[in-house]
């Protein structure tokens, strides 16, 4: 396999092969997706195989701020105002969908995920396609979500056609989900927009997510890498269970930062990177339970479920 021709920053190319019915990695500001036509049934069937995911897990549809987004979703008052605030950004919204949203991209439901995304290069892209395109992220169904796009090629390799390089992501990890198909708001998946930020927007008071998440795909176990997974609630207690690991002949570190926006840019990276490594055990220090640390916090606790 010839990884560099597989990675390119060519956006008219991306922008051929998309149209031709092919499926493109493509770099957003939380986390590499992997893109095809949303209309086209047969680009989007070979999404879900590269990825090894079940057809019944939804798909998030992803336009360009030119696009119409009334064409694909019932948008109400709260999903407008959240979607004028944070659009383009790290939020999905969750809407009734309309006739023009194929079965093939819902499972068959009758809400569609609709999200902006914030990278000048994808945006470019989307405009360049002039059509929508779904993009789950661009990982094996169950394990790390990729950050580059070297990420995207170790994952996908040969079973997607290219990669449109634009560099690190900004975030690190996947939006925030919110349904807005009633008057009330629902968090169905935690993410750099936090509950408190969407209350201070709408105006309308707003749940941090609790217990299992209802959007399909996001069972407990999740975002793993080969190594296990151990929560740790001090750099104390991380450091100290490591050092028995490591006293026992197992590899084993810890995964900790101070800041949660390093803690989120390096979170996926540095899973990956223990596996590189061959350890068998991370220890990862839980973030304080606010902002971005909850979903700092969701992803650890999947990472760490047993499959
Ligand atoms: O940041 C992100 O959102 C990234 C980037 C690439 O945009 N995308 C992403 O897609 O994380 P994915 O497919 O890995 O996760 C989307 C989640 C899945 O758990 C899926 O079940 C849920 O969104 N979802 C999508 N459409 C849904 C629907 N109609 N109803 C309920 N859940 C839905
Ligand atoms: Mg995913």
């Amino acid at each position: 396999m010839n990884l560099p021709s597989r990675i390119t920053q060519d956006i008219d190319h991306a922008c051929l092969v998309l149209q031709q019915g092919g499926i493109v990695g493509i770099p957003t500001e939380t986390v590499y997706g992997l893109a095809a036509i949303a209309l086209n049934a047969e680009a989007v069937a070979r999404v879900f195989l590269a990825k090894g995911r079940p057809t019944s897990h939804p798909l998030i549809i992803h336009l360009s701020p030119h696009d119409d987004i009334n064409r694909w979703g019932i948008i109400n008052e709260s999903a407008h105002v959240l979607a004028n605030a944070l659009w383009p950004g790290p939020l999905t919204l969750l809407v009734p969908r309309t006739g023009l949203v194929p079965d093939w991209v819902t499972g068959a439901r009758d809400t569609v995920a609709l999200r902006i995304p914030a990278h000048d290069m994808t945006i470019a892209l989307l405009n360049a396609v002039s059509d929508a395109v779904v993009a789950p992220s661009a990982n094996r169904f169950g394990q790390v979500s990729p950050t580059s796009a070297e990420h995207v090629i170790k994952d996908l390799g040969d079973t997607i056609d290219l990669v449109l390089d634009g560099g690190p992501c900004a975030i690190g990890i996947e939006s925030t989900i919110v349904e807005c198909t009633s008057s009330t708001l629902q968090i169905l998946r935690p993410g750099k927009v936090s509950a408190l930020d969407i209350a201070a927007i709408t105006g309308l008071s707003i749940s941090e997510m609790k217990g299992p998440s209802r959007a399909p795909g996001m069972m407990i176990a999740h975002y793993a890498p080969n190594a296990r997974v151990e929560l740790c609630t001090s750099i104390g207690e991380a450091t100290a269970r490591c050092d028995t690991y490591v006293i026992k002949g197992v590899a084993a570190e810890v995964l900790h930062y101070e800041d949660d926006t390093t803690y989120a840019l390096c979170l996926y990276d540095d899973l990956r990177s223990a596996d590189l490594r061959g350890s068998s055990v991370v220890l990862a220090v839980l973030p304080p339970d606010k902002g971005l640390g909850i979903a700092i916090r969701d992803r650890l606790s999947k990472a760490a479920a047993p499959n």
